[in-house]
């Protein structure tokens, strides 16, 4: 039976005692020609600063452990956690870092064995790695059954926000849902719309909406097992907006990522239908405005995911039209997902959204199914408060 999640407050007294703390520093790294690699984002990192400084505040020895990227149960040099030591040592001097959970096949496979190596010596755990608890990996979920354990301010906030932005939002609540691939975001589009007032779609899985409402998409993303799905959605209760005019590229063409396009490629606008070879890649002039016009109107706004291929400069303005709409709105806005969080530091507007999630994957499924492994495992900890 769990309880309520227990917060830092909630943990015996850890002053002398060593505490191990689970992080979420899966920053992004760029390596140099030189091979040098340093951090792009140290967001990650900052996030967890004071749940580190509560504990240290309150005497405690703390040692953190976390993944970075996917090795593959084996070491890799690619995921070494060099870089991310020498920032933490610049951020936090003193604090101990395990090596990459991930190079033992014991982290994803949740085995006893390498829950019970991390434990040892330890006398409690804390779970500030909101961005993977919705991974049952060892290190997630398998502490709390062994230490007495407490969620750490970062997770603590982002389940606050998230939860409560579900449960009593204030109205009209507006979800925005982007990215490319449909099949991704049909789980939380159909949780968003028993709960918001306007679905607005955006992004490359707006193009299967188009086919199932009858439209030729030319070379469009497309993914044919969710026409029916999407149709579903469509017909339902809420209301659901799709883009009235998309940018396409022309046949031929292809997106560049942070490179110039050569000049004969061309980009045009059209209305749903997308003529034969054009792949539409962002949101059109006319969406742009409807989309800020409805996100002004939001009393709560939630975004994820972009409206184009915005790292490709001809195609960004639909993601930034989004990204500056939600920053103006006077209502609470809260933005996740890696890529509409990268849009929104590089516009320089994290500071004028309300709560910009750590999470990609672990926000869409809170939203989706309401609960994550690693928040149930915290609950059932033998120190979480009851009732
Ligand atoms: C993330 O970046 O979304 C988290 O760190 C989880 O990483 P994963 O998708 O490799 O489990």
């Amino acid at each position: 039976m769990g309880g309520r999640l227990p917060q830092l407050e909630d943990l015996p007294d850890v002053s002398g005692k060593k505490v191990l703390l689970r992080a979420d520093f899966n920053v992004p790294i760029a390596t140099a020609s030189d091979g040098a690699q340093s951090i792009t984002d140290d967001y990650r990192i900052t996030s967890t600063l004071p749940t580190i400084e509560w504990l240290r505040e309150h005497g405690a020895e703390v040692t953190i452990c976390t993944h970075l990227g996917r090795p593959d149960g084996r070491p890799d040099p690619a995921y070494s956690l060099d870089p991310v030591r020498a920032r933490l040592e610049k951020l936090a001097p003193g604090v101990r870092l395990l090596e990459n959970l991930r190079f033992s096949p014991g982290e994803e496979a949740n085995d006893a064995a390498f829950v019970d190596a991390l434990v040892e010596g330890q006398d409690a755990y804390v779970n500030d790695a909101f961005a993977v608890s919705h991974r049952a990996h060892a290190s997630v979920v398998g502490p709390p059954a062994r230490l007495p354990s407490a969620a750490g301010r970062l997770l603590a906030r982002e389940v606050e926000v998230l939860s409560g932005l579900l449960d009593s939002p204030e109205r009209p609540f507006v979800a925005i849902v982007g990215g490319a691939k449909v099949g991704d975001k049909l789980g939380v589009l159909r949780a968003l719309a028993a709960k918001v007032d306007v679905l607005v779609v955006g992004g490359g899985m707006s193009y299967t909406f188009f086919k199932a409402l009858g439209h030729e998409v030319g070379a469009s993303l497309l993914d044919e097992r969710y026409l029916d799905s999407c149709a579903a959605l469509l017909a339902g209760d809420v209301e659901v907006r799709l883009p009235v005019d998309v940018v396409a590229l022309s046949p031929g063409s292809r997106i560049h990522r942070g490179e110039q396009a050569p000049e004969s490629e061309r980009t045009e606008t059209f209305g749903r239908d997308v003529p034969g070879g054009w792949e539409a890649a962002d949101i059109g002039p006319e969406t742009r405005r409807q989309y800020a016009d409805v996100i002004a109107s939001a009393r709560t706004v939630l975004w994820n995911g972009p409206m184009g291929a915005f790292e490709d400069d001809r195609l960004s303005a639909g993601t930034r039209a989004v990204a500056e709409a939600v920053a103006s709105c006077a209502g609470f806005t809260v933005a996740g997902g890696g890529d509409s969080v990268a849009a929104i530091n590089s516009y320089g507007l994290a500071d004028r959204i309300d709560h910009v999630s750590s999470g990609g994957g672990a926000s869409l499924e809170l939203i989706e199914l309401g609960d994550l492994p690693g928040l149930e495992a915290l609950r059932a900890a033998s120190n979480a408060p009851r009732g």
